[in-house]
């Protein structure tokens, strides 16, 4: 561990050769923090690592304190000379050149200043009473520790894929806010697939996340491939999660990956995307509809437990209506919450005559029936969850 290396010389960690031990009021001693220069300027990062590493020359070199940190020497130049430095590398730094966490948090306001406190705010909220789905949570969160295992060569890009309404959306944001901890920032952009117009460019996007690092709308280069590699360089050295919602195929995806294993890309699209199999970094995880279980627990976040549980087989049967698709679930259980006066067994009779009437009109799949039948017995068209299943329909 960096944290327990002796220095050079053997012997324990030296003072600092240009540290002064200042005398407070009450007699305790403290040591002046690196980030201020002679005349009160804060100093960069950068600035204040070489100014510290070169105070206990010749003991450390640049060469030596990268070796000994586990560092490129490469790496550790650019970032005394302007580069944002990650988390770890500002803690192994601060613990070789026992800086007391001042370079430590010199890097944390860097990163503030780079990318003000933001990215969590791109992150819509995940969906109310989310409900099971802790198989592919699973999957997903040993995907990140592969990601992240050392040695990782190329970015991880994770494509959840399945069939509208299965809930990709939900639970891309659900396993997004349970990692965000772990990156230094949050992207999210909708890539708007299979919105009602044609989906987003992805010159636009990157506008948009360019703005999410701070980029103000001025300042974003007009050439494509110049706008990609300022995307780029903002993300190098970075841990960004990056989530991009409804993708329409690999073209619209391909332009928006950053460079650097350090991040992870989630993508959700109603296709497989094929052309990204094939890159080193990618996974793919198809989502089928939520299992018996998920769909009855749904029904009670919805309804009240206590109103599902008094009639089982009712909500059984109403779950297997919706042929267990996430979207038609809630739209068919508000219903039911709307009529507390109604017994779910009735409800579900009623819905049942709405499917076999829909039934006999159209020739849809078992997803597009489920859906259509819940849209059509639903009288709260309004609600947003309706009315997007309506764009759906067409
Ligand atoms: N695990 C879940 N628990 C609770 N609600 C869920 C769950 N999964 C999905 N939902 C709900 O089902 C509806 C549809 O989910 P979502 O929008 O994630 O589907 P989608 O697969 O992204 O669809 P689309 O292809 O149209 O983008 C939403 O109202 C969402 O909140
Ligand atoms: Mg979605």
């Amino acid at each position: 561990m960096v944290g327990s290396q002796a220095l050079p010389g053997g012997g324990a960690r030296p003072t600092h050769s240009g540290e002064r031990a200042v005398a407070q009021e009450d007699g305790a001693t403290t040591t002046p923090p690196a980030v201020l220069d002679g005349d009160e300027v804060p100093l960069t990062f950068g600035a204040a690592l070489r100014q510290r590493r070169e105070a206990l020359r010749p003991t450390v070199s640049l060469r030596a304190m990268a070796k000994e940190i586990h560092f490129d020497k490469s790496q550790v130049s650019r970032i005394e000379n302007g580069q944002l430095p990650t988390p770890e590398f500002a803690q192994a730094v601060d613990t070789y050149l026992a800086a007391g966490g001042a370079l430590v948090a010199l890097a944390d306001q860097a990163r503030a200043r780079r990318h003000p406190s933001t990215q969590a705010a791109q992150l819509p909220a995940a969906p109310n009473n989310f409900v099971g789905r802790d198989l592919q949570l699973g999957r997903l969160h040993a995907l990140l520790a592969e990601a992240t295992a050392p040695g990782a060569m190329a970015v991880t890009v994770v494509c959840l894929d399945g069939p509208p309404g299965v809930g990709k959306t939900a639970l891309a944001l659900r396993w997004a806010h349970e990692i965000q901890d772990q990156f230094d920032g949050v992207l999210f952009a909708n890539l708007r697939g299979f919105s009602a117009g044609a989906p987003a460019a992805p010159h636009q996007v990157l506008e948009e996340l360019l703005g999410g690092l701070g980029i103000s709308p001025d300042q974003v280069p007009a050439d494509p491939a110049v706008r990609a590699g300022l995307f780029r360089s903002l993300l190098h050295d970075q841990r960004f999660l990056l989530v991009l919602d409804n993708a329409a195929d690999s073209q619209q995806v391909r332009p928006l990956l950053p460079g650097m294993p350090n991040c992870v890309v989630l993508v959700t699209s109603r296709q497989r995307l094929a052309g990204l199999a094939i890159d080193p970094g990618a996974r793919a995880v198809t989502l089928n509809p939520l299992d018996r279980g998920e769909a009855v627990t749904l029904v009670g976040s919805v309804i009240g437990d206590q109103r599902a549980a008094a009639d089982p087989a009712a909500v059984a049967a109403l779950v297997q209506r919706c042929a267990y698709l996430p979207l038609a679930v809630r739209i068919a259980a508000e219903r039911v919450a709307s009529h507390p006066h109604q017994t779910v067994a009735d409800l579900v009779a009623d819905l049942a005559s709405e499917s076999d009437r829909l039934e006999l009109l159209s020739a849809a799949d078992d997803d597009t029936m489920a859906v259509r039948a819940a849209f059509s017995w639903s009288y709260r068209a309004l609600e947003p969850d309706a009315a997007r299943m309506f764009r759906l329909l067409g």
